[in-house]
């Protein structure tokens, strides 16, 4: 028997690095996803192989170990941390199509993570729902990464843009914005865990002038939630310029993210900053007009991609 699931990445508009302090955040899913197929393996041992990442692996789910066959392990740690704790250790074949950039900050752990847990609960003939599905996939994110909000395997549960709350409760929020957004992501990539802990240690050393960074961040989001559901654009550009000068005084700002930032708003963008947790990875930009001009400028720079959100949370089959 096969089970197959599929799940988005995401995008942050606002509250990255303060939604771990109990700030809101806004985050929509996007048109880009991770889908896994599972079925018994063929051979007397566990295997994981994605053919667009090119690699593929045998798994030992108990000692949560791996022995590399070919190509980089990335994600698997995600894998063997599922497996381990939700599987009963039988020999299964785990299957990967991803079209997510991995460490672009859009969201491709959580999307692998929400996924590989639905196909598995499938395969097991377990039923969930998509509240535990979400909880329990960010568990194995924390157990993974040391560190994480509820914010991604959320949004990759779900779909739709959200507004997470101070309390962590969702609202879906309808958009009456015509924009259409690009993200930009630079070669290098970012690593979600070191930058927290960065952002953590400077907090430890500086707490009244980055805890008030971070409280005003929560009113940047609060304030582009009203623009989102009003739909004004400039609006939603200005707070996204405000949002990057914060990011870049806690720290989380690259020579790289800066350019693109810069080139989008050159290009036309009512507004431009990272997404995600910086340090690498990408920017997103608000273009109300001139899409195509601030894709080819950040596609010229790096890459790039024209962003449609995604209504489209996780399923199975
Ligand atoms: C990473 O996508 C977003 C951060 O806020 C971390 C998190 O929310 O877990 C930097």
């Amino acid at each position: 028997m096969e089970t197959m699931a599929s799940a988005p990445g995401k995008t942050i508009l606002f509250g990255e690095h303060a939604v771990v302090y109990g700030e809101p955040a806004i985050a929509g899913a996007v048109n880009k996803r991770a889908t896994i197929k599972l079925r018994e393996s063929p051979v007397d041992v566990s295997i994981f192989k994605s053919d667009d990442l090119g690699f593929e692996a045998e798994l030992d789910t108990i000692a949560k170990k791996y022995t590399l066959k070919k190509g980089k392990p990335g994600i698997i740690n995600y894998i063997l941390e599922i497996l381990s704790k939700y599987h009963d250790h039988s020999p299964i074949e785990v299957d990967l199509s991803l079209d997510i950039p991995i460490g672009s900050g859009l969201g491709s752990s959580a999307a692998v993570t929400v996924s590989t847990l639905a196909a598995l609960f499938k395969y097991h003939g377990k039923k969930f729902d998509k509240f535990s599905l979400a909880q329990k996939a960010h568990e194995v994110e924390i157990n993974v990464q040391g560190v994480a909000s509820p914010l991604d395997t959320r949004v990759s549960t779900f779909g739709g843009l959200i507004y997470l709350s101070r309390d962590k409760n969702i609202d879906r929020l309808n958009t009456n914005l015509k924009s259409s957004f690009v993200i930009g992501y630079t070669s290098k990539r970012g690593n979600t865990g070191r930058m927290v802990k960065s952002v953590k240690s400077l907090k430890q050393r500086n707490p009244k002038i980055i805890n008030s960074i971070i409280k005003t961040m929560g009113n940047i989001t609060d304030e582009a939630k009203l623009s989102i559901v009003q739909g004004r654009e400039y609006r939603l550009g200005e707070l996204m310029n405000i949002n990057q000068g914060l990011l870049d005084s806690i720290g989380v700002n690259t020579n790289e993210l800066s350019r693109m930032v810069y080139l989008a708003r050159k290009a036309g963008a009512s507004g431009s900053k990272i997404t995600g947790a910086g340090g690498g990875g990408s920017i997103i930009a608000c273009c109300p007009r001139n899409q195509d001009k601030v894709f080819n400028a950040l596609n010229y720079y790096d890459n790039a991609i024209k962003l449609n959100f995604s209504k489209n949370g996780v399923f199975v089959k």
